[in-house]
């Protein structure tokens, strides 16, 4: 019991500490992809919209795209395999999408998983925040 309390504790320091705005996770993506690439010149919304309409293929047979799950319009509801509601992932209907930077990155963990059989790298990451910004 006194473990769960600490990790409580440690979970809302964390929390306290993580930036609550999509556009501060944009920033560490953005300083992420530029020590790893110097040629790096920005996210693009169009890079991210091709990324999420992609058939990739290459992880899971029952999810080849991020659309399998998200649907093809980011403003509607999507649905999770078991049937389970997913709230649209446009910022201009969910404004709450990419503030919460464990929440982004365990999802991007799984989804990219999934879909790509592999992680999703920075600038995947960024161009896909950025086009649902547009969104
Ligand atoms: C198997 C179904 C499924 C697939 C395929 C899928 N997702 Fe998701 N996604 C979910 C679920 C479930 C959630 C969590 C529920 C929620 O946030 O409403 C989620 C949440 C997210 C979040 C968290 C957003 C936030 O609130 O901060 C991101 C980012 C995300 N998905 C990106 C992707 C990307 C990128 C792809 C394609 C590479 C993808 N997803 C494919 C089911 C899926």
């Amino acid at each position: 019991m006194k473990k769960v309390i600490c990790l409580t504790a440690i979970a809302a320091a964390f929390a306290l500490a993580t930036p609550a705005y999509a556009s501060s996770i944009l920033d560490e993506y953005r300083n992420q992809a530029q020590q790893e690439n110097p040629s790096f010149n920005g996210f693009s919304a169009e890079r991210g919209k091709a990324f999420f309409l992609t058939q990739h293929a290459t992880g899971k047979a029952e999810t080849p795209a991020c659309t399998s799950c998200h649907t093809n319009d980011p403003t509607q509801s999507g649905l999770t395999r078991a049937g389970k509601s997913i709230a649209p992932l446009a910022v201009s209907v969910s404004p709450d999408r990419y503030t919460d930077q464990r929440k982004v990155e365990k999802w991007f963990r799984r989804n990219c998983n999934s879909v790509l059989g592999r992680a999703c790298t920075t600038i995947e990451k960024g161009d896909f925040i950025t086009f649902m910004q547009t969104q």
